[in-house]
């Protein structure tokens, strides 16, 4: 479709043009910017399934097909051939780095890292019962304090920069020192020897392993990013106000939180442990999964996006053998998860609502064998979001978009006069 293209809305005995383009793999777009001026009408569009919020050049989905690319590149040749750290830089930098740019990035990184001591006064201050997504807000909230400067991040690329070399470099001491407070247990000081995942590996279990770095770092180049989805357009939203970076991407942890988002993965393994504990009987939790009248969900199934298997998930499935035979594991939930698909797989129920595995439905496996507890899994989600959130942020501001504001439909009570509370009938 030509960026001269046009769409045509009729109202009454009136049509209205309104101006029509299309992405780089010509999916189409009516631009309605002017249509409440021209029209007196809104859209009206619950939970933006058929609403484009802005353009970018960061993530493309297809999700009749199942891809997934980042800048053009297949998620399946990131999973297999970069590390988390090229993904990091071809995020934010919309290259993937030269060996030079990449040593660059990494020391950048390490200039950066060192979380402020009250950060770790501030998590032992924290409730026990609090959700670690709940420390982690709170600690990317007070990183603004130790970060004034950062009020500046919207209108100072220098700042802007320094915060988010500040965020990525300290996601690992976060995540880590997080978990071992979840767990009570003295925190485990950066190493800046260490390369970056194995940093967070020393920091979280005061030892290294190779397989489990290795899986770390496929699973974290697989969290990214995934375009405009919950937190991501949460970050946005929150974002275009201006506010600093970390508050924004406080905001975007909030929304990952939610069981419907990034808090799935952990109610997935929550799930299949029942599901165990119950006597591994799929097709009694399938049926409830399709009864209307029971609440239960098939968590780590179906997608806003994906019609067809998540491209995330089939890589994970993938190394979820690799990982449990790598490191001796037996994990009885790994056939319960996998009865789980099949079954679903060859049932009307889900292959007419097209509900497939999605990223969150074998990932909770692969973090239980790296012996991260459930509770932690969806910070582990934001750990690797967090330069997908970034970069998102980031084009937001170089596109200088506006405060997002959307519309409503008033169904309200129509104007009526204030009744001193004498006359009110109780
Ligand atoms: C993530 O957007 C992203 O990109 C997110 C994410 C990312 O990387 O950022 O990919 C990460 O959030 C993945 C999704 C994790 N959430 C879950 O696994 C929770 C379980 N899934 C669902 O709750 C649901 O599928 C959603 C929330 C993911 C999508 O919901 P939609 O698009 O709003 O679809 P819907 O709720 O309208 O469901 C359509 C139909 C309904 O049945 P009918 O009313 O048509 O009869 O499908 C049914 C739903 O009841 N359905 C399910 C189901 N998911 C949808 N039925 C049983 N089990 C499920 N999991």
């Amino acid at each position: 479709m030509a960026n001269t293209d046009t769409v045509e809305i009729k109202i009454g005995d009136k049509t209205f043009l309104l101006p029509a383009f299309a992405g780089t793999y010509d999916e189409k777009a009516a631009d309605i910017s002017k249509l409440l001026a021209e029209t007196g009408f809104v859209t009206y569009d619950i939970g933006y399934k058929n609403t484009a919020t802005t353009r970018s050049t960061i993530t493309f989905i297809d999700g009749d097909v199942g891809t997934l690319e980042h800048r053009g590149y297949p998620i399946e040749q990131l999973a297999d051939q970069a590390s988390y750290l090229e993904v990091m830089h071809l995020l934010l930098h919309e290259t993937l780095p030269t060996q030079a740019q990449l040593e660059a990035f990494k020391e950048a990184l390490n200039a950066h890292a060192g979380l402020p001591a009250g950060i770790y006064t501030l998590l032992d201050a924290l409730p026990d019962e609090i959700h670690p997504m709940g420390m982690l807000s709170v600690v990317m909230n007070a990183l603004s304090g130790y970060h004034p400067e950062a009020e500046d991040s919207w209108a100072n690329p220098e700042v802007r920069w320094d915060a988010i070399y500040r965020l990525l470099a300290n996601m690992p001491a976060i995540t880590a020192a997080i978990y071992r407070r979840s767990q009570k247990l003295p925190y485990v000081a950066y190493d800046p020897s260490l390369d970056y995942v194995s940093n967070f590996l020393n920091m979280m279990f005061g030892k290294i392993d190779k397989v489990a770095a290795e899986a770390l770092d496929t699973l974290l180049i697989l969290h990214a990013d995934h375009e405009q989805n919950c937190s991501t357009s949460t970050v946005r939203m929150v974002g275009s106000s201006h506010v600093n970076l970390y508050a924004s991407i406080a905001a975007g942890c909030n929304a990952l939180w939610g069981p419907l988002h990034g808090g799935a993965n952990q109610e997935v393994l929550e799930m299949l442990e029942a599901i165990r504990l119950d006597g591994g009987d799929t097709e009694k939790y399938i049926a409830k999964a399709k009864d209307k009248a029971d609440p239960f969900r098939l968590m780590g199934f179906g997608h806003r996006v994906y019609k067809n298997y998540d491209p995330r998930a089939r890589v994970i499935k993938k190394y979820v053998d690799k990982v449990l035979d790598e490191l001796h594991i037996e994990d009885p939930l790994v056939e319960i998860a996998k009865g789980l698909e099949s079954a679903a797989l060859s049932d009307s129920y889900f292959v007419d609502r097209k509900l497939f595995p999605n990223v969150d439905f074998y990932s909770g496996i692969i973090y239980r064998a790296l012996g991260i507890p459930v509770n932690l899994f969806t910070v582990m989600f934001a750990f690797g979001r967090l330069p997908g959130w970034i970069s998102q942020w980031k084009e937001l501001r170089e596109h200088n978009e506006p405060i997002n504001r959307p519309r409503q439909i008033y169904m309200g009570e129509a104007t009526r006069d204030y009744t001193p509370i004498a006359q009110r009938e109780s």
